[in-house]
């Protein structure tokens, strides 16, 4: 059986048994692998943009028992996936733009798929740009690997009320989930904010309302910590 780094292993513990998924950008093919080998998904559709990758993808594909299960297809974004296909979709690993990019391009409807995104980067521009697409981050989950925590999200479209501040870094479920890594997070994003924040503060353009938004973010996960 193939074995997850717990970033992988944080990703696919939002993919529900029984569910259709493609994993986009998928370059080693690892989690599709497994969520074929676990007998969550009985089919999943890994692409990629570029050819190396998928190369890449198709030897361990071909070295798993799992061919017969996972489809792999050359190109950008959702562009060459069926949206009838799949249920599930997971885009992982890559910055938060191109993440957008990858789900509001693609024209699709969303409203019975559950993504599960994991941004290398800028997490509350991509929450705050879907947001105002009409998408919610309905649950998350931190994961630690290597030293580095990683922020995976799972969002469904849907109205919600436009997230906080705070919200933008740690969402509520972080909390009510009681994430083991929840504290680390916290202290390392507030002393990240910190930074920011004095930085603009001492910069020749200050920006108010840049440093107001990390002002709140601060008060609010310093909140969190208090409740954590
Ligand atoms: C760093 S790897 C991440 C691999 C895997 N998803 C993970 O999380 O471990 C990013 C992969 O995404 C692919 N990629 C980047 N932009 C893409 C796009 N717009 N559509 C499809 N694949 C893309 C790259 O070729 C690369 O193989």
């Amino acid at each position: 059986m193939t074995v997850l780094s717990n970033r992988l292993k944080a990703i696919a513990s939002f993919v529900p048994q029984g569910s259709a998924a493609v994993d986009v950008g998928t370059d080693h093919a690892i989690l599709p692998i497994w969520l074929a080998e676990a007998g969550i998904c009985s089919r999943v559709i890994a692409t990629d943009i570029n050819t190396e990758p998928l190369q890449r993808a198709y030897s361990n594909v071909r070295a798993s028992a799992m061919s017969e299960k996972i489809e792999l297809r050359l190109g950008q974004g959702l562009a060459c996936v069926g949206e009838e296909e799949i249920n599930v979709i997971i885009v992982a690993g890559m910055g938060s733009d191109n993440i957008g990019d990858i789900i509001l391009e693609s024209g699709w409807c969303f409203s019975e798929k559950r993504l599960i995104l994991q941004p290398m980067t800028k997490h509350p521009e991509l929450i705050g740009r879907l947001w105002q697409n009409g998408f919610f981050v309905r649950d998350e989950k931190l994961a630690k690997d290597a030293g580095k925590i990683y922020r995976i999200l799972q969002v469904e479209k849907g109205i919600s009320p436009e997230p906080s501040p705070a919200d933008l870094y740690a969402g509520e479920a972080l909390l009510t989930n009681h994430d083991p890594l929840l504290r680390e997070y916290l202290h390392k994003t507030v002393e990240r904010l910190e930074r920011a924040l004095s930085g603009i503060r001492h910069s020749r353009g200050y920006e108010e309302k840049s440093a107001l938004l990390f002002q709140r973010a601060i008060e609010g996960l310093g909140m969190m910590i208090r409740l954590s």
